[in-house]
């Protein structure tokens, strides 16, 4: 069957194909991905503005999907007119996106429903306006083509894109530990067997790809600054500044890194700007090392622990080179018997293929949404606790 899948809870406009089969394990290969970014908007302001964010999804949902389609060769040909009760529910759907609404009526209205057999879309956690815009696009296309609806969650998408590929069940084996390291969240979950989760652990303040973007404007680097940090990094030495690394010692599974950031603050602000300059890379590197060593350590406990088969590890930081190739020695030194799974770099950072992965997963099982009351839940938690 095929997935549609809808990803605005943050800066990208995204939209993705899957085709999916099989209830338990599933095998999904992706048909189309596509994505608009915003970054160069958000860049001047630093960060994601959340307003900025839900306009420029108004304006880029309609063209990435019609792409998208054009991807899977849907046909493409006018349709007979649409009910009047069905034009009004879109219009009350669509009643704070005027844009939106306008390129709905001309572009999408007159299309013969395409090829999909399920729409999956973010409704949580993320930006609230930014959320919104997809899933009221989701819902609007849902009651256009009756076609049905599945909400989703962010994180666990992160996780979920860990499954994209025909071969799942070889490289996924339960109970398995998924560390999600993005912008906004930073998680231990254990997954004692698919689509069950528990919370072991999270960032008690920022976030390790907030950390990568604070760190990056106080080195006088752009937004976002994972990947800033981490190409200057690679011309610098991880121990030339002995950044802090706090949580090590706890016994929980939780992270800080708002006292790494205040360390790299401290060190910055006694610098001269040329002192600065000369010393970038070697900032960059021992910072990044600083993050990468708390990771790998809190991961490798919680393994160990819970006697995992298989580590996972998804968000935008779970692209970082670095990152990806330490936690994975480390888990073939110290848990040789344990597998090691990270998506390609490109489905760790927010895509909309990871989002039809969760959802076809879970509509596998039966689960649906109703596109008259699925709503945005800006602070979502992917499992209680534990
Ligand atoms: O998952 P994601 O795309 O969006 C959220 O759900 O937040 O994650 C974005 C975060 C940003 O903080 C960005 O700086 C960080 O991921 N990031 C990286 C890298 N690429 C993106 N951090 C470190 N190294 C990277 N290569
Ligand atoms: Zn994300």
């Amino acid at each position: 069957m095929k997935i549609l899948g809808i990803e605005t809870s943050c800066d990208e406009t995204a939209i993705a194909v899957l085709e999916g089969s099989g209830t338990g394990y599933p095998h999904l290969r992706i048909l189309a991905d596509e994505i608009s970014t915003q970054i160069e908007i958000h860049r001047e302001y630093g960060g994601v503005v959340p307003n900025l964010a839900k306009r420029e999804h108004g304006r880029n949902l309609v063209p990435v999907f019609l792409r998208t389609l054009k991807k899977i060769e849907s046909k493409t040909k006018k349709t007979k007119q649409i009910q009047n009760s069905k034009s009004e529910a879109i219009k009350k759907i669509f009643e704070r996106e005027d844009e939106l609404l306008k390129q709905f009526e001309k572009e999408i209205l007159p299309l013969e429903k395409p090829d999909l057999d399920v729409i999956a879309v973010t409704c949580g956690p993320g930006l609230e306006p930014a959320l919104w815009v997809g899933i009221n696009f989701a819902r609007a296309l849902s009651l256009l083509w009756d076609i049905p609806l599945i909400g989703v969650d962010h994180m666990e998408g992160h996780i979920s894109a860990n499954f994209i590929g025909e071969d799942s069940e070889q490289k996924i084996q339960f109970p398995a530990l998924a560390l999600t390291v993005s912008g906004g969240h930073t998680q231990l979950v254990l997954m004692p067997k698919l689509l069950e989760y528990k919370l072991l652990g999270e960032t008690l303040d920022d976030a390790a790809g907030e950390a990568f973007d604070k760190v990056a404007r106080l080195l006088g680097l752009p937004y976002p600054g994972g990947p800033e940090i981490a190409r200057v990094a690679q011309d610098g030495k991880t121990d030339a500044f002995d950044f802090p690394r706090p949580v090590l010692t706890s016994k929980d599974y939780n992270f800080s890194f708002s006292g790494l950031k205040t360390a790299v603050l401290y060190t910055v602000r006694e610098m001269s700007e040329n002192e600065l300059k000369k010393k970038t890379a070697d900032l960059a590197a021992s910072f990044q090392q600083a993050v990468i060593d708390v990771l790998i350590s809190k991961t490798l406990r919680a393994a160990k622990e819970f006697g995992v088969k298989t580590i996972v590890m998804g968000g935008g930081v779970a692209a970082n080179a670095e990152l990806r190739q330490q936690l994975r020695q480390a888990v073939e030194k110290n848990i040789p018997d344990s597998k090691f799974q990270i998506p390609d770099s490109n489905l760790c950072t927010d895509n909309a293929a990871m989002i039809a992965a969760a959802g076809y997963m879970h509509f596998a099982q039966g689960e649906r949404s109703d596109w008259k009351t699925l709503t945005a839940d800006a602070n979502k938690i992917i499992a209680e606790r534990v």
